[in-house]
């Protein structure tokens, strides 16, 4: 049984990360999407909103792919691995400007718990401009995210900075 991690903010979700996810699930037995504490970022969404978020648009994605759940954890990402019997970490990289704080995290990784491997995927391309920093921007400014996140995450936004489109 191959267990993959993919951690992330996740503030929040995008269908960049869902095609990640898609990605992952094709080639490990089951993925545990693990909403992370990344100590430099203060989240609009609160731990609760961001898992809530993450559970339903699984449900919207990809309603008949089984080995993908949710999960939420403090505290370093390779303990949690490691108690999950994960073997691999799946980390996204979507341009070269990615590719030096990756780096740095996973060789960290891998000195911490050796047996544990990161893996790269690629987003497809139309994904590789999107963040979750410019949803949350375009939202705040009233502006349909609609086609970049999942529709439970366009009316999580929406109620959140509370804006009648009409
Ligand atoms: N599509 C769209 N956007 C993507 C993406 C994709 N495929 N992959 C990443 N992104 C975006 C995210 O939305 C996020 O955007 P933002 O910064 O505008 O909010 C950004 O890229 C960073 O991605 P994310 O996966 O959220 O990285 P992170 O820096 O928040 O996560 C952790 C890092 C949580 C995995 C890391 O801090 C961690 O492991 N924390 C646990 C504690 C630990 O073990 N620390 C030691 C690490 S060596």
């Amino acid at each position: 049984m191959k267990i993959a991690i993919y951690p992330g903010t996740f503030d929040p979700i995008t269908n960049g990360h869902l095609d990640i996810i898609a990605r992952s699930s094709e080639l490990f037995d089951e993925v545990i999407v693990a909403l992370a504490r990344n100590s430099q970022k203060s989240p609009l969404f609160t731990e609760p909103e961001r898992l809530m978020l993450i559970e339903r648009s699984l449900a919207e994605c990809y309603p008949e792919r089984t080995n993908i759940r949710a999960d939420a954890f403090h505290g370093l990402l390779v303990e949690y691995a490691v108690a999950k019997g994960a073997t691999a970490v799946v980390r996204g990289l979507r341009a070269m400007s990615d590719f030096e704080y990756e780096f740095q995290m996973a060789l960290m990784n891998r000195k911490l718990a050796p047996a544990l491997t990161t893996v790269f995927l690629m987003p497809h391309e139309e994904y590789t401009y999107l963040n979750s920093t410019i949803i949350r921007e375009l939202a705040r400014y009233g502006k349909d995210v609609t086609g970049f996140v999942p529709r439970a995450v366009s009316e999580a936004l929406r109620e959140k900075f509370e804006i009648k489109y009409h």
